[in-house]
Formats: structure tokens, C-alpha cells, sequence
């Protein structure tokens, strides 16, 4: 225990070390890049496009031609009439850019990026008829606090505030309810403008109105980014009202019978579930009468700005155990940390905006729905503090999958998940260190990429290496766990999240894509903005959006078929999963060993 604490120790100095050199880089050479997902070598061309967390899903180096900054919607149609009349690809790229799959990369290397950065303007409120305009780059944390400063509140969004309109849309991200229209952003959208590629004799670029009842609205509200650049949505809006949280504690003995009813008994329910310590946080979060006292506020911990320092020596901890010499025992240890804090400070919750002093947390829909609070330091250059994920100084580094099962069959799931649990606990020690596998509420949808039945989203975040192919502990498991969801349970991949193979097939299990794919072809005939990895999303042109090859499982590119897709020099060998053992898991030896031989086992399941 004392060498481990040592070499903890050494690996935090070693980060001293790099965080001086950086800064040293940075400063001495003057040459610090813009902040911004888009990097370009020469003012506005030869640029090279990530996302926040530095890295795309498949680690794919994106370059473009050159990106635009339009600050109107007519510049935005001028960005798009000038990259279609010299035929080329496009695509916008948001402020961060969230999004763990290429989906905001122009296809071929000569490509123009079009920002949205400087479209973020509130266009108008209607507070009478409840109705709010905003250009597509608005952040949502932006765009609560100005529906509130009018009344008004967007009575569900995704939980991190620092995601734009346009990229929420494109990728259909949600909060979470089975209430009403449920918890779905694109359930409240009533109107919007896209820029779409027009012939030369309408100028190249023309500016689409769609309206609440336009059939067309039921593509463009979940788009992928695929049928124009959009200038401005408009959303339905409720009057401001508060919600009333407190979270709830509970063992997981019926976690399977709670995931169908918990979304039917709180509007703003969800679940966040910690399998190796068989214990459940339930989000108990309802609406209440604006009269209620209180001014709550939930700022996250895990989306304030972190010390960058210890951040870095804790990523360097971490990838010490996961890689290196960590332990079962070790890596359990350590996955205590991230649960005790949160669940210390109140998942982040205050009652009065500073201090917590007891359960419910009372407060307006804006200060409860969303948080970012470390955005604010992502125009720095991050040296003292900044967001966890931050790709540009070397913190946290993980997959998100996130995959929606319906209803009716996330009992079924979250039993299996329990049953390769009690196979092997310690294995979900990496899942537990993360928060565990959060659920969320989505109602079925009439937008054609949307949920096509009221569903359980399952969104788990686990560690992911900088190295390419590097093995991670029991990442056989999480493997396992995806793809019991998505072959045996029917899931879909969210479309901002996941690795590469968990979009092969995918758009098969929306019935709507059909009439998705009429309008992609009336809207962008050219597939301006379509690239390779939307068509393989969205089924076009018959190649798949795995990669097939040496170590593809590894990196989650491919489900493996073969020994070699894994890294059997390393000692990972392709294997049938323990509780579904239809899937093809990469495992070590050890982790073979471990469940008594069970990676070997053929019995169905
Ligand atoms: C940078 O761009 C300018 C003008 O667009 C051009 O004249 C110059 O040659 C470029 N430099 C490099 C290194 O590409
Ligand atoms: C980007 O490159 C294309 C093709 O060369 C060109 O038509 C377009 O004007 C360029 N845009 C900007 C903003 O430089
Ligand atoms: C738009 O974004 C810029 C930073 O990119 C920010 O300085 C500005 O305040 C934002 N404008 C609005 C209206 O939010
Ligand atoms: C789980 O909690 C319930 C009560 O909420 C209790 O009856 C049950 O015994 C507990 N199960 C375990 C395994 O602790």
C-alpha cells in the first residue's frame, strides 16, 4: 500500500512537471491556440476540428479547408451559398462541441466548418403567447436565463448547460420525464429556419420556414446536422414555475420493478444506479406552486471548474489502476471517492443559492434544470481551473455510451445487468467511480429520428485511455453491458455519445428513418452536408460505421469476431459474453479466471 501511495505520489510530481512545461509552452512561445473546437494553422484555413473532450469516439483526426464565423443569418446563408458553389462539404460545429461521434465534420479534407459561435442571440420572447426565437448557437444556460428573466421557463433540457440549441436538436438530447410531452427539447420546438442548399439560380443557399405544422418540422428538429445549418428555432415555452428535489438513497433489491415506475411518479424523476455497491440514488423532483419558498439552485460539482492540478494528478492516479498496477481491490477503493463527494455535497444542490441545510431544494426551473458553472473558464487557458473533460490540459478522459430501451423491456435489462454483476461486483468498481449507470426518462416522439416508443435512457460514463488499443480493466464488462442493451434489449445509441459499432445497424430500429432520409434528399439532393460518417449513421451508401481491424475492439470500433480484433499479444482474446452470450467481448485471461472460467462458457443465456 505504501509503494502504490508512492507511486501516486511520483505520478502527481510527474504532473507538476508536465503542467510546468505546459505552462511554459504556452507562455514562452506565445502560442497558445484560440479556445474553441475549431483550430486552424493560418488564421481561418487549414483548420483541424475536435470536440471538448479533445478526441472523437473513433480518434479520427478531422480536417477542414477553413471554418467561417457568421454573426447574421445572412452571412450563414453566404457561408453555405460559398461552400456549395465551389463544391465543397460543410458542416456546423458549435461553440464546444459536445458530441463524442464525428458528427460535426465536413466530409472529405477540404471541407468548410461553419460555426455557430456568434449566432447566439435571444431574436425575440413572446411572453403573451409564451413563444421564445433564438439563433442556433445560443448555449442552453444562455437561453433559461433569458426565458426566465421574461417568466418563462423550457420545462426540460439536458442537465450540463453548456451545449447549444442547434447541437441539443441535431443530436435529439433530453432531460428526464415520462410527463406530458416528456423530456425530449425537440418535443417543444415550434418553428424553425434552415439554411439549405438551393440551385444557382436561387443563389446556392436558401432560408427554409418551418412551421409547427410543417411535416418537415418532424425531420428537422432531430437532424444530425445532415439537412442545413440552422439559423433559428423557436421554442413553445411554460410559465416559470419551481420544483421541489430531494435525493433518495435505497438498496438495489428492486431496482429492476422501480426503473418501469419511477419515471411515472416524479415529473423530473430519474436513477442513478451504483451496481457494485448495490445502491440507488432516486431523483425525487416534482413541480410545485411558484408560492413555495425557496430559492434552490443546483450547480453540479462534476461541471464546476476544477483545480487543474489535482485534476491532472488524479487522472494520472487513475490511469495508474486502470492500466498500470491497479488491483480489484485498489481500483474499489478509489471508486468510493467521486459517489462520497457528489452525495457530500448534495449532488451540488443549495437551497438558498450558497449553503445546503435540508431536503426538498426548492427553486425556479432555471437554476434546477441545468448547470455548467466551469464554462467560464473554458476561454482560459485552463492552468488553474477548469471543466473536468477539458481536452486541452490532459484531465479526465472517458466514453459516454448512452442507449434508450424501452420501457417495457428496461426491467429486463437492468436484471442482466444485476446477474453479470453478482458474477463478478468488483468488475462495476469503474462504473460505481462515475456515478453509475444514470436513467432517464424519454417519451416516444413524432420526429422522425426521435424515440419511437416511450423509453429508459442508460447513460454510463467509463474510463478511456489516451493510448490507442490500451487494454482497461474488466472493459469485457461494459462491453457486455452495451451490447446486451443494444442486441438483445432492442436499444438505440444516442446520437452524441457512444463508440463507433454501437451506430452499425442502428437507424434500422427507427421506423421513420425512411421518410427522414425523402426530406435529407429534398433539403441537401448533393448531401452538401453529409459526410461518411452520417451516411453510415444514417444506413446510405452500405458501409458500416464500424472499423474493422487489429485491436478494433478494443476502442469499441467493432464488435470483435476474431482474437486479432482484440490484442491477444497482451493477453485479450475475443470471447462470449457471461450473461448474454451472444455478445463477443474482448477478456483477458485473468478476467476469465476471476468468473471461474466463465468467459469460456457457450450456455445460452
Ligand atoms: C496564409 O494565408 C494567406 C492569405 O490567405 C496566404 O497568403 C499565405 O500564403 C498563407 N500561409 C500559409 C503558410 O499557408
Ligand atoms: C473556404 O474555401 C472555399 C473553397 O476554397 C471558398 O470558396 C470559401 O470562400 C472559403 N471560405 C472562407 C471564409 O475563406
Ligand atoms: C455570444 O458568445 C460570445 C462568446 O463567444 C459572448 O462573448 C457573448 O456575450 C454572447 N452573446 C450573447 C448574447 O450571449
Ligand atoms: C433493501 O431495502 C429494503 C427496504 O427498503 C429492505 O426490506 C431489504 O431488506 C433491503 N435489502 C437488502 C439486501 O439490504
Amino acid at each position: 500500500m505504501v509503494r502504490r501511495l508512492l507511486v501516486i505520489l511520483l505520478q502527481a510530481l510527474t504532473g507538476l512537471l508536465v503542467i510546468l512545461a505546459l505552462w511554459i509552452v504556452f507562455h514562452l512561445a506565445g502560442n497558445r491556440s484560440p479556445p474553441g473546437p475549431v483550430v486552424c494553422a493560418n488564421g481561418t484555413s487549414g483548420c483541424t476540428l475536435t470536440n471538448i473532450y479533445g478526441s472523437f469516439s473513433d480518434r479520427a483526426i478531422c480536417r477542414a479547408a477553413n471554418v467561417t464565423y457568421p454573426r447574421t443569418e445572412q452571412e450563414l446563408v453566404a457561408a453555405v451559398a460559398a461552400t456549395v458553389a465551389a463544391r465543397r462539404k460543410v458542416k456546423v460545429a458549435t461553440r464546444y462541441s459536445n458530441s463524442f461521434p464525428r458528427l460535426a465534420c465536413p466530409g472529405g479534407e477540404d471541407g468548410t466548418v461553419i460555426s455557430t459561435r456568434w449566432l447566439n442571440r435571444t431574436v425575440r420572447v413572446d411572453a403573451a403567447r409564451r413563444l421564445m426565437t433564438v439563433e442556433s448557437g445560443v448555449l442552453l444556460g444562455d437561453l433559461i436565463h433569458a426565458a426566465a428573466a421574461a417568466g418563462l421557463a423550457l420545462p426540460h433540457s439536458p442537465y450540463w448547460s453548456g451545449v447549444t440549441i442547434g447541437g441539443v436538436l441535431a443530436t435529439g438530447a433530453h432531460g428526464s420525464s415520462l410527463w406530458g410531452k416528456g423530456s425530449a427539447v425537440h418535443e417543444y420546438v415550434v418553428g424553425m429556419r434552415i439554411v439549405t442548399p438551393a440551385p444557382a439560380s436561387e443563389g446556392f443557399a436558401v432560408v427554409r420556414e418551418l412551421g409547427a405544422d410543417d411535416p418537415d418540422l418532424d425531420a428537422a428538429k432531430v437532424s444530425l446536422g445532415v439537412l442545413g445549418a440552422i439559423s433559428q428555432v423557436t421554442l413553445a415555452l411554460q410559465p416559470l414555475f419551481k420544483r421541489a428535489v430531494t435525493f433518495v438513497n435505497r438498496n438495489d433489491s428492486d431496482i429492476a420493478e422501480m426503473v418501469a415506475v419511477w419515471g411515472g411518479l416524479h415529473e423530473f424523476g430519474d436513477v442513478a444506479w451504483l451496481p457494485r455497491r448495490r445502491k440507488v440514488v432516486y431523483r425525487e423532483d416534482d413541480r410545485v406552486d411558484v408560492a413555495t419558498p425557496g430559492d434552490g439552485r443546483s450547480d453540479y460539482p462534476a461541471f464546476r471548474p476544477t483545480p487543474t492540478l489535482p485534476l491532472v494528478a488524479s487522472r494520472l492516479a487513475e490511469e495508474w489502476l486502470e492500466e498500470r498496477g491497479g488491483t480489484d481491490a485498489a481500483r474499489c477503493m478509489a471508486s468510493r471517492v467521486m459517489p462520497a463527494t457528489l452525495e457530500h455535497l448534495r449532488f451540488g444542490l443549495t437551497n438558498d443559492g450558497e449553503v445546503f441545510t435540508a431536503y426538498p431544494v426548492v427553486g425556479y426551473q432555471h437554476r434546477i434544470q441545468a448547470s455548467g458553472s466551469c464554462t467560464d473558464t473554458m476561454e482560459e487557458d485552463g492552468l488553474i481551473s477548469t471543466c473536468l473533460w477539458n481536452g486541452r490540459v490532459r484531465g479526465h478522459h472517458f466514453y459516454n455510451s448512452g442507449f434508450s430501451i424501452a420501457l417495457s423491456r428496461a426491467p429486463a435489462f437492468v436484471a442482466d445487468v444485476a446477474r453479470l454483476r453478482d458474477l463478478n461486483p468488483a468488475a462495476f468498481c469503474q462504473i460505481d467511480s462515475k456515478m453509475g449507470l444514470l436513467m432517464r426518462y424519454v417519451r416516444a416522439s413524432s420526429a422522425y429520428l426521435g424515440k419511437a416508443e416511450d423509453s429508459v435512457d442508460f447513460d454510463v460514463t467509463f474510463y478511456r485511455s489516451y493510448a490507442r488499443g490500451a487494454p482497461r480493466a474488466h472493459a469485457d464488462v461494459f462491453d457486455e453491458v452495451e451490447q446486451m442493451a443494444l442486441y438483445k434489449h432492442g436499444g438505440v445509441p444516442h446520437w452524441g455519445k457512444n463508440r463507433n459499432y454501437a451506430f452499425d445497424g442502428a437507424i434500422a430500429k427507427y421506423p421513420n428513418a425512411g421518410e427522414f432520409i425523402k426530406v435529407k434528399d429534398r433539403f441537401d439532393a448533393d448531401g452538401v452536408f453529409s459526410s461518411e460518417w452520417s451516411d453510415q449513421v444514417l444506413g446510405i451508401g452500405g458501409t458500416s460505421t464500424a472499423v474493422v481491424g487489429d485491436g478494433c475492439a478494443m476502442e469499441g470500433l467493432c464488435v470483435c469476431s476474431d482474437d486479432s480484433h482484440c490484442a491477444p499479444e497482451k493477453g485479450y482474446f475475443c470471447r462470449p459474453g457471461k450473461v448474454f452470450t451472444e455478445a463477443r467481448v474482448c477478456s483477458s485471461r485473468d478476467a476469465a479466471a476471476a468468473a471461474g472460467g466463465g468467459g469460456d462458457r457457450t450456455s445460452s443465456g
